[in-house]
C-alpha cells in the first residue's frame, strides 16, 4: 500500500512539473509576443469652423479661444455625416493594406450612439463588405471607450494570437448653442487594426485605472447635445489622472523618466497642456519648460485645428505624435491617458516599433485638414440645429463630400451610401 502511496506520489510529482513546464512556457510565449496597434489612421469631416469666427459672432477677444482654450479651428459635420460615415472614411484605407477576410472583430467606440439597440458597426460591416465571421461590438464610456476598447482587443489578441481587431473610435462632439462647451466641439474617427507582431506600438502590460460616479458631462436618452458643468468636468479630469497614475505606478513600477512622450485625452488643448503641468508638478520634475513641451505638444498639432472628437480624440492626438515628431521615435515609451467624464479614466503605456514610419498615413491626415471648407456663422447652425433626426422618414441633402454618406431615413431605418468623391459635390 504504502509503495503504491510513494509511487503514486511520485507520478503525481512528475505529471506536476510537466503541467507546470508547459504552463510557464505558454505564460513565456504570452509574455514574449508583442500585440498592439498594427496601423491607424483618422477621418475628419470635409468642413470646419474658424474660432476667430466664433469669436466674431459672440463679441468676444479671439485669444481667449487661440491663447485661453487653445484651438484655432474646429471640425463640423453636415447633417449627412455621422459615426457611421466617419468611421468607414477612416477603416477605409487599412482595409485596402489587408484582407478583410481576416478581420475577427469590430469594437466601436462612441458617445455619439446613432440606435439605442443595433451597434454601429453592424452599419459599417454591410457599408465596407466585412467576413460574416467576424463579431461586432459597440463601447460606450462618453471619452473614454476608444481606451477600453484598445485594451480589450489587446487582451483578446494575447489569448488568440491569430485574430485581427478593428478599434474605432468615432464621435461628433455637440453643445448646445451659447453654452460654455460651443466653442470646444469638433468631429473625427480614428481606426486601429490590433494584431500580433504590431508595426506600429506594442501595448505594454500594467495601467492605472479610476471610476466614480460623478455629474460633470452627460447626455439623456432624449437629447441630442451634451450637458456639461464646464469648470467642474476640468477639475475631475485633472483628479482622476492623479488617481490613474497612482495607480499606474503602483502596477507597473515606471516613474516620469521612464516615459518619452504623453498623450493625453484632449477636449481643447488647454486641458492637455494642465494635464501635464499637473503630472509635473506631482512627480516633483525637474524639467525646463521647453524639455516638459517637447513631450507631449506634438501630440497636440491636430486636436487644435479638429477640435474635440470624445472617444476619438486621444489616439487623433497620438496620430499627430507619429505624424508630426521629426526625430524617429523607435523604441521610444509613449503613455496615454483616457478621460471619459462621468467618470471612468485610464493611464497606460505603449513602446513604438522600429520601422513604424513605412506604414503611417500622414499624407491622408494633411490632406484631409488642408481640404476642409471654412463655413460661416450662419451654415454651420445650419449644418448642427436645424435638423430634426427624431423622425421617421428624412432626406438629407448631399453635402457630405467623402465616399460614405448617412443619406437619410426610412420608415427608422437608417440608409448610407458610397458615392465616388469626385462624383460627390
Ligand atoms: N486671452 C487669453 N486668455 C483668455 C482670454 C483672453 N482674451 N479670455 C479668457 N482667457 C482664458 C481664461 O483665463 C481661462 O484660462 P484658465 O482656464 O487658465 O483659467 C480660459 O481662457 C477659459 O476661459 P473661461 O474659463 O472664461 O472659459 P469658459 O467659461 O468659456 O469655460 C470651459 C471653459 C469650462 C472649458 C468650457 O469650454 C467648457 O465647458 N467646455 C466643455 C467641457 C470640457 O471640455 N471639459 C474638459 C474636461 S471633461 C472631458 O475632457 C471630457 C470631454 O471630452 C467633454
Amino acid at each position: 500500500m504504502q509503495e503504491n502511496g510513494q509511487k503514486e506520489n511520485t507520478k503525481t510529482v512528475i505529471i506536476r512539473r510537466l503541467v507546470k513546464i508547459a504552463l510557464s512556457n505558454v505564460t513565456f510565449d504570452l509574455d514574449i509576443m508583442k500585440v498592439g496597434i498594427d496601423l491607424i489612421h483618422f477621418a475628419t469631416s470635409d468642413y470646419f469652423l474658424g474660432m476667430d469666427t466664433f469669436a466674431q459672432e459672440k463679441g468676444i477677444d479671439v485669444n481667449k479661444y487661440y491663447v485661453g482654450i487653445g484651438q484655432e479651428k474646429m471640425s463640423i459635420a453636415p447633417p449627412d455625416e455621422d459615426i457611421v460615415s466617419l468611421a468607414a472614411k477612416a477603416v477605409e484605407p487599412i482595409l485596402q493594406q489587408i484582407d478583410r477576410a481576416q478581420i475577427t472583430a469590430v469594437m466601436f467606440a462612441t458617445e455619439t450612439g446613432i440606435d439605442q439597440s443595433k451597434s454601429a458597426g453592424v452599419f459599417l460591416h454591410k457599408l465596407l463588405n466585412l467576413p460574416s465571421r467576424c463579431r461586432m461590438i459597440e463601447l460606450k464610456h462618453a471619452c473614454y471607450a476608444g481606451a477600453a476598447g484598445l485594451q480589450m482587443a489587446t487582451a483578446l489578441v494575447k489569448v488568440n494570437p491569430q485574430e485581427k481587431i478593428l478599434v474605432i473610435a468615432a464621435d461628433i462632439a455637440k453643445y448646445d448653442q451659447d453654452s460654455s462647451g460651443e466653442a470646444t466641439q469638433g468631429c473625427g474617427a480614428v481606426a486601429m487594426l490590433i494584431t500580433q507582431n504590431p508595426r506600429i506600438l506594442e501595448i505594454e502590460p500594467g495601467s492605472g485605472y479610476f471610476t466614480d460616479d460623478v455629474m460633470d458631462f452627460w447626455r439623456p436618452n432624449h437629447r441630442n447635445t451634451a450637458l456639461v458643468d464646464g469648470k467642474y468636468s476640468t477639475k475631475v479630469y485633472l483628479s482622476s489622472l492623479k488617481h490613474t497614475w497612482e495607480h499606474f505606478t503602483e502596477q507597473t513600477g515606471r516613474v516620469f523618466e521612464d516615459i518619452d512622450y504623453f498623450c493625453y485625452h484632449i477636449p481643447f488643448t488647454k486641458m492637455a497642456d494642465k494635464a501635464h503641468q499637473t503630472l509635473l508638478k506631482k512627480v516633483n520634475s525637474q524639467l525646463d519648460k521647453a524639455q516638459a513641451d517637447a513631450k507631449t505638444l506634438p501630440s497636440q498639432i491636430y486636436n487644435r485645428i479638429i477640435g474635440n472628437s470624445y472617444s476619438a480624440s486621444l489616439f487623433v492626438g497620438f496620430i499627430s505624435l507619429l505624424d508630426n515628431v521629426k526625430d524617429r521615435l523607435d523604441n521610444k515609451r509613449i503613455s496615454f491617458f483616457s478621460y471619459g467624464s462621468g467618470c471612468v479614466a485610464e493611464f497606460f503605456t505603449g513602446v513604438i516599433q522600429p520601422g513604424y514610419q513605412t506604414v503611417l498615413m500622414s499624407e491622408s491626415h494633411r490632406q484631409q485638414i488642408a481640404q476642409r471648407t471654412e463655413l460661416d456663422y450662419p451654415t454651420y447652425i445650419d449644418f448642427y440645429y436645424k435638423t430634426d433626426y427624431a423622425q421617421s422618414d428624412l432626406a438629407l441633402p448631399q453635402l457630405n463630400k467623402g465616399r460614405f454618406r448617412f443619406c437619410g431615413i426610412e420608415q427608422d431605418k437608417r440608409l448610407y451610401t458610397q458615392q465616388t468623391p469626385s462624383n460627390a459635390l
